[in-house]
């Protein structure tokens, strides 16, 4: 199959499965292992473009769904793209749009067709196919567009209906590989469905790879399921995709999951956690979760985090806006100025922990980085 991206690789671990490379995409080169900050209408909740820059996002993620009923098909052919419309240089995800109907809309409804919903716009009956969800990915023009792909929770005990989403799953890549108008510019990723059942995935992953398409997810996670599970689930995945093409396991996002997950062999991943959990005026650190709405930080004049270079943080003499915690406790009570100030911060944090993990596969000692990782996290004995 055609293909627009190049993955070089740069070092493996000795131990782990953990690999660092560099992913080359039509908008640019992306280090890997990367997390995809996932921006939803065409602009990061709390974020704009440049300030997604300044973090160092060189990927992000945007929604079919929410692209394809605003501004729409017609709007997004008229300006040529999602990358004009947010004026991003850089790359673009874009997922599917059936996982979010599903997981947004109680009353979807999947068929051998495709997802049926209600607009919400106007209530009227719609149906999202594998055809159509590749069209509208087209319209977009994202560097990495995904397959429409039946999704069913991990923890649903209907065994049966998940067998048959996998098959469906499968049925439905063939679909939109011939749906498909340019595969010499924008990269088809397959989707590994299966549950939890291992079986189901190995069985998912042969028929998947056979597909040859550029690069490879692995679905249906992170909805509840013990990390065990999840642990089984992404290593029996890894353990049978090609070496040499990008893996990218979707929905996951909190720190301990990414650094885990790496091990396991994953390169890529999406979440809205930190965006999300930042208008809750929660900030992500190497030390755990902090909610900035606590009255313990009404006089805690450190940043959010010590020596972190984000916007927020950064002392006014690098430039920076050298905030503190007890000025985002301040302004967070009137949400919008706390929430986009931690949005940035959060988003940061994940990028550079990205890059730590990056640093420590490069330098061969990933063991111990996760040693101390989960030390300072926890805390304990160093
Ligand atoms: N986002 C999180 N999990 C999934 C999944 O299984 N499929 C799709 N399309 N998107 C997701
Ligand atoms: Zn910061």
């Amino acid at each position: 199959m055609h293909s627009a991206l190049n993955y070089e690789l740069v070092a493996r671990c000795s131990v782990t499965k953990a690999r660092a490379a560099v992913l080359q995409l039509p908008h640019g080169p992306v280090p890997l292992p990367i997390f995809m900050p996932v921006a939803t209408q065409a602009s990061l909740k709390g974020l704009t473009p440049s300030q997604l820059e300044e973090t160092s996002c060189r990927l992000c993620l945007n929604n079919t769904y929410h692209l394809g009923l605003k501004p729409g098909q017609a709007t997004l052919d008229a300006v040529g793209g999602a990358h004009k419309l947010q004026s991003w240089p850089h790359n673009i995800l874009t997922d599917s749009g059936g996982f979010q109907m599903v997981s947004l809309l109680k009353l979807a409804q999947v068929t051998e067709e495709g997802v049926r919903f209600l607009s919400p716009h106007d209530g009227s009956p719609m149906l999202l196919t594998p055809e159509h969800s590749i069209s509208l990915q087209n319209s977009i023009g994202s560097d990495i567009i995904m397959q429409l792909d039946d999704v069913i929770a991990t923890t649903s005990p209907d065994h049966a209906r998940i067998k048959e989403a996998m098959h469906r799953s499968i049925r439905w890549l063939d679909r939109c590989i011939k749906a498909h108008k340019y595969p010499e510019r924008q990269n088809l990723f397959c989707i590994i469905q299966g549950g939890l059942d291992l079986e189901l995935r190995r069985q998912c992953c042969e028929e998947m790879v056979a597909r040859d398409t550029p690069g490879i997810a692995i679905g249906g996670l992170s909805g509840g399921e013990a990390k065990t599970e999840y642990c089984k689930v992404v290593s029996t995945c890894t353990s049978l995709l090609p070496e040499k093409k990008p893996r990218y396991v979707m929905g996951v996002g909190y720190p301990e999951d990414l650094v885990v997950s790496v091990a396991l062999g994953a390169d890529m991943f999406d979440c809205v956690w930190p965006t999300r959990t930042a208008r809750f005026g929660n900030a992500v650190t190497s030390t755990g979760t902090l909610n900035l709405r606590h009255a313990s930080f009404a006089e805690d004049f450190r940043p959010v985090e010590e020596g972190c270079t984000c916007t927020c943080c950064r002392p006014t003499s690098e430039g920076g806006l050298g905030l503190t915690r007890a000025y985002i406790y301040h302004v967070a009570a009137k949400e919008t100025a706390g929430a986009h100030l931690l949005s940035m911060h959060n988003v940061h944090y994940l990028l550079s922990l990205m890059r730590q993990i990056r640093g420590a596969i490069i330098a061969d000692r990933y063991p111990a980085f996760l040693k101390e990782y989960f030390v300072k996290l926890y805390g304990g004995d160093k």
